[in-house]
């Protein structure tokens, strides 16, 4: 069986034209395939284009308007004519090489509708809306033409305006530490500058999830309030005058809005991936999804460091026993950070002395390459850029080939520094300073991948850009940071017990993220306790999704909690189909998954400080197989305030589809269960 996405199902596209209107200004419609999503365009006062969106006859989005402004030109947004529109329809269905779905349905009905000025210069662009049964995406596409030959972007003049008020999370945009804040939960009317995914319930209870798909060459969307319910296109800013610059024909990425019934709608569309291209790479059966170990924690902890002397973390002798305990308990890959040199120095937001093709002494490559290759194990590097990304470009070729030459599969890239200070200089010497989510950034991101999978080697990018469906065009790009992960369950303020039951709801829409779960010691820095119970850290596996997935501790903890690491080594990385059985955003959340190619699910639950029961029907499994159960649930006495974070009761049973359970989740608990079929 290939592994990379070969077409299974078939394409139906259809395309209609209208000519221009008679009176050029009649609004424009489509509907998603089952008619309950639809789009009106129209031009407003002022000649202004706007759409507005409604679902199962409710408004949405009302008059929303559309446009840029430019640094050196006049602004496109008013005098505006529809001059026509195409329509088409999709469905398709295409194979993932990893994920959480194997397959992934795209039906969708598209109208382009083509505008122009009437007056001034006569510019042209088209917006395309694609309409799903669970949302929608747009995106400008401005054809190359005498009067715009180039674009230099100021802003988006993209408007979101929500037919009522509702519940908003969302996290704060531009601000130093990047996509690293936690979720707020307030009323939409209040939200200020946010990131995006940003997840809405509005008054009704539709749930509303506004992001972008496929952000390539262009600058990250983030959204700020102008007034009462709308929200608008806020881009990213790059080095110049300019957010973005353009020349020829140009589009933007898609601007989407997952809507749905309720949380779980939101987590199981397809939407992202749907609008980004399909899988540039090929064959992608050399990346094998699985979990990893490493050297890591301990310098998390600042008992370990990452720099050279008596306290280095990568030492040959360290990273070997991490390799054995990874062979022992077959994990299939080992993490090595700090094994290069360039760390001695002050390397926050200054990596220039990095140097992805130099081991330090004390750290033997080519043994640990050849050690690790006989034990099974494949290593995943680490290449932090500090911020100084022109010279990690500089090593980039290199730097993978020595990946590639050393076992590594995976290389974890990072960009620790304060946000808009990564450092890029142009040939010519002239320096920038550059943001993560801008259109430099987007580019350099895409030159990563590329240069990895001409290695065979995959990615996993922590202080990323977000993420916004490329992986499905980079299926190297296995993973990314991009939000508050366990490290920060070791630092002084620690992730709140609701931290995941937001997360899953927001930044997990943008695709697989590396938490580094596993955690079953509740330690950070210094003893001081994780908020989570134990049963907690093992339904993370189940519930943040990535084809690469770590366990994070130390061998000498999971040697003290033997019984409950016996579910971290069972559990796998690769999914089949994904079912979200119940959850709210903030508060908790359900999630089952069939293996890949397997009839075995496992089932993940979290909460937040409150403690629940969560009513579980097992009809998802097939029919007529029996299952053997291990339930890992908090103990009756489990608190995550308490010593008892660490009371599990683990517990085997013989299920079937057509039972049913309730299991209680302790506060700042979970559950997870194995459900393994009988052959
Ligand atoms: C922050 C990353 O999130 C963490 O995983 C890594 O160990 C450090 N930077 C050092 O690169
Ligand atoms: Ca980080």
């Amino acid at each position: 069986m290939m592994r990379y996405g070969p077409m299974l199902g078939t394409l139906l596209a259809l395309t209609v034209s209208f000519p221009a209107l008679a009176q050029g200004n009649a609004p424009v419609s489509a509907s998603s395939p089952d008619g309950s999503v639809t789009v009106e365009v129209k031009i407003v006062e002022d000649g202004r284009a706007a759409y507005s969106v409604t679902r199962k006859g409710k408004p949405v989005l009302t008059t929303s308007r559309l446009g840029f402004l430019f640094t050196d030109v006049v602004k496109l947004d008013r005098n505006l004519t529809i001059t026509g529109q195409e329509s088409r329809s999709v469905d398709e269905t295409w194979e993932q090489p990893w994920g959480e779905w194997r397959t992934i349905r795209n039906r969708f009905n598209e109208v382009k509708v083509h505008f122009k000025e009437a007056k001034g210069p006569g510019r042209a662009f088209d917006v395309t809306f694609r309409v799903y049964d669970d949302g929608l995406g747009f995106r400008y596409e401005v054809p190359d033409q005498p009067a715009m030959r180039s674009a230099n972007i100021a802003e988006e003049l993209t408007e979101f305006t929500f037919a009522s008020d509702g519940t908003a999370w969302w996290k704060p945009a531009f601000l130093w530490n990047r996509e690293e804040y936690l979720y707020n939960k307030t009323p939409l009317s209040s939200v200020p500058t946010a990131a995006t995914p940003v997840t809405i319930k509005l008054a009704d209870g539709t749930h509303v999830a506004l992001h972008e798909a496929a952000l390539v060459d262009y600058s990250g969307m983030a959204v700020a309030r102008t007034e009462g319910t709308t929200l608008r296109a806020q881009l990213t800013p790059g080095s110049g005058k300019a957010k973005v610059q353009k020349t020829g024909a140009w589009s933007t990425p898609w601007r989407t809005l997952i809507i749905a019934d309720n949380a779980g709608g939101l987590y199981q569309s397809h939407l992202m991936l749907n609008l980004n291209e399909p899988n540039k790479l090929g064959d992608m059966s050399w990346f094998k999804p699985g979990k990893f170990n490493g050297v890591w924690w301990n310098m998390i902890k600042g008992e370990w460091t990452w720099a050279r002397g008596p306290k280095h973390g990568a030492t040959t002798e360290n990273v070997k026993r991490y390799i054995d305990f990874a062979a022992a308990n077959g994990i299939p890959n080992t993490l090595v950070e700090g094994w290069n040199v360039g760390w001695d120095g002050d390397w926050f937001g200054n990596g220039w002395d990095m140097d992805f093709t130099k081991p330090t002494e004390d750290f033997d490559a080519k043994f640990l390459a050849d050690y690790a290759k006989k034990k099974g194990v494949r290593l995943i590097g680490h290449h932090e850029t500090g911020g100084a990304v022109t010279h990690y470009d500089n090593q980039l070729d290199r730097s993978f080939k020595f990946a590639a030459d050393h076992n590594y599969m995976v290389v974890k890239t990072g960009y620790v520094t304060d946000a808009g200070q990564l450092e890029r200089v142009d040939a010519d010497g002239t320096k920038h300073r550059e943001w993560l989510d801008g259109q430099w950034m987007s580019n350099h991101f895409v030159r990563v991948a590329e240069t990895a999978a001409k290695h065979k080697v995959a990615f996993d990018s922590h202080e990323p850009i977000k993420g916004t469906g490329l992986h499905r065009t980079y299926p190297n790009w296995v993973a990314r940071e991009g939000m508050r992960g366990m490290e920060y369950n070791s630092w002084g303020a620690k992730n709140p017990p609701e931290h995941e039951a937001n997360i899953l709801f927001t930044r997990m829409l943008e695709g697989p993220m590396d938490f580094t779960p596993g955690v079953l010691s509740l330690t950070g820095e210094n003893g001081s306790a994780i908020l989570s119970t134990e049963a907690k850290q093992l339904a993370l596996y189940v519930v943040i999704y990535s084809p690469v997935v770590m366990a994070a501790d130390t061998p000498e903890n999971y040697a003290k909690h033997p019984d409950t690491f016996k579910f971290i080594r069972d559990v796998p990385t690769d999914w089949e189909e994904t079912r979200v059985l119940n959850g709210e955003v903030g508060d908790y959340a359900t999630i089952a998954r069939r293996v890949r190619g397997g009839k075995d699910w496992y089932v993940g639950a979290v909460s937040d400080e409150n403690a629940r029961t969560v009513d579980l029907a097992f009809d998802f499994l097939t029919p007529g197989v029996k299952y053997d159960a291990e339930i890992y649930r908090d103990g009756d006495d489990a608190d995550y305030r308490t010593e008892k974070r660490h009371s599990v009761a683990i517990e085997k049973r013989v299920l079937t589809k057509a039972d049913a359970m309730s299991i209680r989740i302790a506060p700042g608990g979970g559950f997870a269960i194995r459900l393994k079929a009988r052959k």
